[in-house]
């Protein structure tokens, strides 16, 4: 079966590095086409949208999508959204997950190897905010649909990737209702979890554990302000932005991309971290069902890591090609 991999790099570094990314994906036995498509900021000034209508239907009609990153403009333009809030809506991508590992990096906190599954359509992200004189409201919708499936997605994550714990994350002492309501569901879905243990923390107890003791947590699932918070919290532990990778999914459709923005203060200059957008595509490999080849990128990042050839942003001289060539070499060595 031939994949169809729509490929999104977007501004900035995003060519850089999904550029790479691809060569990664390229020198795999994998069956696959490509298709690149734009999107951002400078296709915005190009075209007058982020986000073409040809775009959007090649991501549609794809397995999968890798996007590099978006830039936006500092002031508000006109007619200008950000084409990831759009894609999200579209497709109705209602799962935000990132996982953080210890990196095999020099004084990396051992033994951290989490997963933070966001639930990513409602909360208080929903984007119903108004403001009224003194006052400023958003409100904040949760649904037991919602929670469900989302409870769900991190159920059946956690039993294909062998995980042992699910934590459920959430303020129900103090937001009765909403966070109540996501709290009952989630457990209620957890009770088929079998031999997975369930837990479930404030949001606050969270955040302290997430500084103080990391290690405890496998599998998280919570709403969307808070999955937002913890896991760029979390993110710390994994080597930072140049390292980290996320992943937008849903029933009908999948986009994958490094955590990074499009880093104007680099972009063209050949030094971008290629790592996280590597990691990106690794991920995508999994969620294609290709675990052996997800693995094996994968473990072709870790000892590029290992190695030392590393980019700027992590303390070494290495160019981006310098970093790709490496993980191939990698990939190849493994054979
Ligand atoms: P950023 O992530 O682009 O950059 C933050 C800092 O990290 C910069 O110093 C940058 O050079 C460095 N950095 C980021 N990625 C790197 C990599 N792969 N290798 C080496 N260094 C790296 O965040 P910033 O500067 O706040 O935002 C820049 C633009 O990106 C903005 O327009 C923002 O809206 C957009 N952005 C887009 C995202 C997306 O497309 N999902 C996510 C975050 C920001
Ligand atoms: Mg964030």
């Amino acid at each position: 079966m031939s994949y169809r991999i729509c490929l999104l790099p977007g501004d900035g570094i995003g060519p850089e590095v999904i550029g790479a990314a691809r060569e990664v994906l390229e020198a795999l036995p994998l069956d696959a086409r490509y298709d690149e498509q734009q999107v951002g900021w400078e296709c915005f000034q190009r075209e007058g949208t982020a986000l073409p209508d040809s775009t959007l239907a090649a991501v549609r009609d794809s397995d999968a999508a890798l996007l590099g990153a978006v830039g936006s403009p500092s002031q508000r333009v006109a007619g200008y959204r950000s084409p990831v809030v759009a894609l999200r809506r579209e497709l109705d991508l209602y799962a935000c997950v990132r996982p953080v590992r210890t990196p095999p990096l020099p004084d990396a906190r051992p033994n951290v190897d989490l997963i933070v599954v966001r639930e990513n359509s409602e909360g208080l992200y929903a984007g119903l905010e108004e403001r009224n004189g003194d006052r400023a409201i958003a409100q904040r919708v949760i649904t037991a649909s919602g929670s469900a499936r989302i409870t769900r997605w991190a159920l059946r994550y956690a039993r294909q990737h062998g995980r042992q714990r699910i934590t459920i994350v959430h303020k129900a002492n103090v937001l009765r209702e909403t966070c109540g309501l996501f709290r009952e569901t989630a457990l209620d879905v957890l009770t088929d979890a079998g031999e997975i243990a369930v837990d479930e923390l404030l949001v606050d107890t969270a955040a302290y554990h997430m500084v103080r003791d990391p290690e405890r947590f496998d599998v998280i699932v919570t709403t969307n302000l808070f999955g937002d918070i913890l896991s760029d919290a979390a993110s710390a532990w994994g080597g930072g932005l140049g390292l980290a990778a996320s992943a937008n999914l849903g029933d009908h459709g999948a986009i994958f991309e490094p955590v990074h923005g499009s880093a104007p203060d680099i972009a063209g200059r050949g030094i971008a971290n290629p790592l996280a957008a590597i990691a990106a595509a690794a991920l995508l490999l999994d969620h294609l069902g290709e675990a052996n080849h997800a693995q094996r990128v994968q473990s072709a990042i870790d000892a590029t890591l290992r190695a030392g050839i590393w980019t700027p942003d992590l303390g070494g001289s290495a160019t981006t090609a310098d970093v790709t060539k490496f993980v191939i070499s990698q990939l190849q060595n493994q054979e």
